[in-house]
């Protein structure tokens, strides 16, 4: 049985039609919100207040990516305004363990991400407070970059110990996910699969999504457990 779960994120979608580009990816089993504060990253999107108005109109639950500081302050509000998921960063959270206790205590799942040079190990303890790890295959802050390889090692180590864990911790990459990619990510163990460019790069949103969801499927069959 296959887990996987493609997740577009609307950060590649034309930012002056949000509610349509939401629309055409009724075929995903989530859309994924990057909330940027230019000082996290050097790039700046939106708020809660347009995350709210967007989340009424989407016909797919809202997975957000927190690139911002100060993550214990802001997350709970996103949980507030209906997201189903909100990840914070590791990096930018000054109580990780209370800040997803209180996601998940407002019943949003709580998701903590790790930038390509911040190891898993640290965190591994928390693992049971979680329900997503993200584990990012480019550096935060924009669209259309290169996967980087050098993250699968910590991609293996992570799905080894989410799968370990008594508790069900779905383990998220974002970045440079492609029909190039996506095999390599599922074969290391990742089964939630955010993509930007190239779902939204395509013509037709939901063939993309398809042919995604089939490569990752494929992948996941060839490896074991999953
Ligand atoms: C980058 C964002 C990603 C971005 C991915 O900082 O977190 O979610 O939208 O875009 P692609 O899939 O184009 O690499
Ligand atoms: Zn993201």
């Amino acid at each position: 049985m296959s887990h996987v779960r493609i997740h577009p994120s609307i950060l590649s979608a034309d930012f002056a039609r949000l509610g349509e580009e939401l629309a055409a990816v009724e075929s995903a089993d989530a859309a994924h919100i990057d909330v940027m504060d230019n000082h996290f990253v050097p790039n700046l999107t939106w708020g809660p207040a347009v995350v709210e108005r967007l989340r009424q109109v989407s016909p797919v639950p809202f997975d957000v990516h927190l690139m911002i500081d100060d993550a214990d302050r802001w997350a709970p509000r996103y949980a507030e305004i209906g997201c189903e998921s909100v990840t914070f960063h590791a990096e930018a959270a000054i109580a990780p363990i209370k800040l997803a206790r209180e996601l998940r205590s407002q019943d949003a799942r709580a998701g903590m991400a790790l930038r390509p040079a911040t190891p898993v190990e640290p965190y591994l303890d928390l693992l049971p407070e979680l329900d997503l790890l993200l584990v990012m295959t480019v550096e935060p802050g924009f669209g259309g970059q290169s996967f980087l390889d050098v993250t699968l090692p910590k991609i293996r180590r992570a799905a080894e110990a989410t799968r370990g864990s008594s508790a069900q911790v779905a383990l998220q990459v974002d970045g440079g996910i492609s029909e190039s990619t996506i095999e390599r990510a599922a074969e290391a163990g990742a089964d939630v699969f955010v993509a930007g460019s190239s779902v939204y790069g395509a013509e037709d949103r939901a063939a993309a999504i398809g042919a995604l969801r089939e490569r990752a499927r494929a992948a996941c069959g060839l490896g074991a457990a999953r």
